[in-house]
């Protein structure tokens, strides 16, 4: 069966539709569970065309045999992934983070002084600077070492989270007055205070990809906010047991509202809080890696 052609007379069959599929869980770890066959050709079309190719069949061939391939596999993990973030997403969860898991990291780190907070997923970095301006304003870890580390797939957005300038779509949900006080305006856009960026850092990071996460040190809490509801199953499994390997005993991990671990792991415990639900890595929990079977 094949759909009506394109604008650019291009045609995707059902064979091709799922032959992608399955090609892009396989490398990707992605279930594109929402993608019609019609939208994932509008998403593709342009690749096609930008090769020179006539068929899909043809650029699938570069994606699987070229020797271009890899340059061509980060630009599609880009177009097929949703970049969408903000300041302050979801104001109920950050609040809570705030008012209970900083206090109960800031107690379990108390000898080390040392406070290491990760955003895997974290797009053009706007969770990153919403989760360091709630580290700041806590209070709680003044003259500790604090790094937040913001890591993504996307190239393109790892260097926009860099240069950590934003326009006025990024503020839709941030107060006026913490905007104020954390950003300066110039003409290029709304640039983060130096006193913010100081504890942020970015690198360009596959969650599907254990040894290069393995390269993540460890982390008091790991904040991975609408990244898992892209991935299928076996992915979102191997991402799990990656952020149970990289978190401390009795490190936190916040995951998006439409996501749980439900299915995908009870290596970590619910930690029901007053504002939101997390999972902690319970004390005497093992690494889920057969190699590193020991407790922690
Ligand atoms: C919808 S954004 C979420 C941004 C932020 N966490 C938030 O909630 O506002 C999802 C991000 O996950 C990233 N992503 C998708 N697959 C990934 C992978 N395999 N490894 C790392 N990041 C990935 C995408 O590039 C995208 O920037």
């Amino acid at each position: 069966m094949a759909l009506p052609p394109g604008p650019d007379g291009l045609v995707l069959r059902k064979a091709e539709y799922e032959a992608f599929k399955s090609l892009f869980s396989e490398r990707l770890g992605l279930a594109l569970a929402s993608d019609t066959p019609a939208s994932l050709a509008r998403r593709l079309q342009d690749r096609v065309i930008c090769h020179g190719h006539k068929t899909f069949a043809e650029y699938m061939q570069l994606l699987r045999f070229s020797g271009h391939a890899l340059d061509e596999w980060e630009e599609l993990q880009d177009i097929l992934t949703v970049h969408e973030t903000y300041f302050w997403r979801d104001e109920a969860q950050l609040r809570c983070f705030r008012t209970e898991i900083l206090p109960m990291l800031a107690e379990q780190g108390r000898e080390r002084r040392r406070l290491s907070i990760w955003s895997a997923g974290c797009s053009t970095g706007e969770e990153v600077y919403t989760l360091a301006i709630l580290v700041h304003e806590s209070g709680l870890f003044r003259d500790w070492f604090v790094r937040i580390y913001g890591s993504d797939v996307s190239k393109r957005c790892v260097s926009a989270a860099r240069l950590g300038v934003y326009g006025q779509s990024s503020f839709r949900a941030m107060p006026s007055d913490m905007r104020k006080q954390y950003f300066h305006d110039r003409p290029d856009g709304a640039h983060v205070a130096d006193r913010i960026r100081r504890y942020c850092a970015f690198g360009q990071v596959n969650l599907a990809h254990p040894d290069k996460v393995r390269l993540v040190g460890a982390q008091d809490a790991i904040v991975c906010r609408n990244v898992l509801i892209y991935f299928d199953p076996a992915t979102r499994r191997g991402v799990t047991e990656s952020f149970v390997e990289r978190l401390n005993t009795g490190g936190i991990l916040v995951l998006g509202h439409s996501e749980s671990l439900i299915h995908v792991s009870n290596a970590l415990e619910l930690l029901a809080l007053k504002g939101d639900l997390a999972y902690r890595k319970p004390v005497g929990s093992f690494r889920s890696s057969p190699e590193f079977l020991k407790p922690t």
